[in-house]
């Protein structure tokens, strides 16, 4: 008898333990999309929440707490990450009292109709000079924390803060990755938190960048998720087939040398820009329209990176428009999905038999039914395996109850 309930427990604990995991996987599947405005021509955020809906997109990320935005997305089921300015991280530091009033203007009246996930304080504090700003940081990311938990909203909203990428000192080999040393002081206490309240670490991520950089030397096919031969880690043996992933290791690496192992990683910013001046090279629509159609496909068979195979990649798209106020070279007002018409800027394949089949073509407007951004084969893979996610769940229950009944 000691042993059935001891064994039925063991059972019941490893089904419950498989529900979470499969649970979580499910909601993996879907990717983010940045939701930048720096424009003077996007449409009216209700027609956007239609667009997304029809693409397949259920997690937003804005730079900003745009009450329009929040507003035209209530009940739509759509995840939202939304930011503290970095022009507010010193008012929040030094005074709790601005971090309170911030969360009951933009986060309480919207909850629970807009699903409001994650608040980030400050986008890419650390690539600036301002000694101010970055120990504001930390403090601001408390106050938040702080109110958040004030107004009983500490369980459903995280904390978070965007880095760039070039937070890191050195990224390959990605085993020895490591954060700049002069940011240590800022960043160890930051881990901490993360840890403590349980929030991920989030990247700004552009191979691009690189390729642009160097593009006789950083093979396009692997910043592009490409087939090609892959760079081995000779340090660990794992084999990377593309830079992104090469980078989220790295950062696991950095954050494991500062005794942190207890903190996920996301890529709150990743992107191809479909054109460029004529020193961006790499900024086409062919390069985009592969960098985000592989992305997306590895996004939707719910791939880790090599370290962490088991933890599906979570990945915010940069970015849902094209952004024609947004100061620098020309690729930076080419990164969009679509023309602030709704029509989409180059066909995605992001899934499938290749060619034209997948996503949508080009011309069309803000028609649900034209803009489905996977094809219909990456479609169904997800449904598949969702599927068989609950025909194994509904299984195991049936044999806990069979056992439990015996
Ligand atoms: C930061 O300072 C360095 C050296 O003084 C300078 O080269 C760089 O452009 C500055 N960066 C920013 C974002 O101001
Ligand atoms: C990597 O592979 C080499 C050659 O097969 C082997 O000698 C080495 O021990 C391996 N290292 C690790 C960390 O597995």
């Amino acid at each position: 008898m000691g042993l059935r309930v001891r064994a039925s427990s063991l059972l019941l604990s490893l089904a419950l333990e498989l529900a979470v995991a499969l649970v979580s996987v499910s909601a993996q599947q879907k990717f983010g999309i940045n939701y930048g405005q720096i424009a003077n021509d996007l449409p009216d955020p209700t027609r956007v929440a239609g667009l997304l809906q029809s693409m397949n997109v259920n997690k937003v990320k804005l730079y900003d707490a745009d009450p329009r935005v929040l507003t035209a997305f209530a009940n739509t089921g759509v995840e939202f990450i939304i930011a503290v300015g970095n022009e507010n991280l010193q008012t929040m530091a030094s005074n709790p009292a601005a971090a309170r009033q911030w969360v009951a203007t933009h986060v309480q009246p919207y909850i629970p109709a807009t699903r409001i996930t994650c608040v980030t304080v400050g986008n890419e504090v650390f690539s600036s000079n301002d000694t101010v700003m970055m120990s504001s940081l930390l403090p601001a990311m408390k106050a938040v924390y702080a109110a958040l938990g004030g107004l009983g909203l500490g369980s459903q909203v995280t904390v978070s803060s965007a880095h760039s990428v070039n937070v890191l000192a050195t990224s390959f080999p990605p085993s020895s990755g490591a954060f700049r040393e002069e940011l240590a002081e800022y960043i160890q206490p930051i881990l901490d938190f993360h840890a403590q309240t349980g929030s991920p670490f989030l990247i700004n991520a552009y191979p691009f960048f690189a390729y642009k950089g160097s593009p006789g030397t950083v093979s396009l096919p692997y910043v592009l998720f490409e087939p090609n031969p892959g760079v081995r880690d000779p340090n660990t043996n794992l084999s990377y087939d593309n830079m992104l992933y090469a980078q989220i290791d790295a950062v696991y690496a950095a954050m494991k040398a500062m005794g942190h192992t207890d903190v996920a990683v996301r890529i709150s910013e990743t992107g191809w820009p479909s054109k460029g001046d004529e020193d961006e090279t790499g900024a086409t629509v062919q390069n985009a329209a592969a960098y985000n159609g592989n992305l997306m496909q590895r996004i939707a068979m719910g791939q880790g990176t090599p370290l962490k195979p088991n933890v599906p990649i979570d990945v915010y798209v940069f970015a849902l428009f094209n952004e024609d106020m947004k100061p620098g070279p020309t690729s930076e007002r080419n990164y969009g999905l679509f023309y602030p018409n709704g029509s989409p800027v180059y066909a995605i394949n992001s899934g499938g038999s290749g060619g034209s089949g997948g996503g949508f073509g080009p011309g069309g407007s803000l028609n649900p039914y034209y803009t489905s951004m996977f094809s219909s084969s990456s479609k169904s893979l997800v449904r598949t395996t969702f599927l068989t996610e609950r025909v194994m769940l509904l299984l195991l229950l049936q044999a806990i109850v069979i056992l439990l009944q015996s």
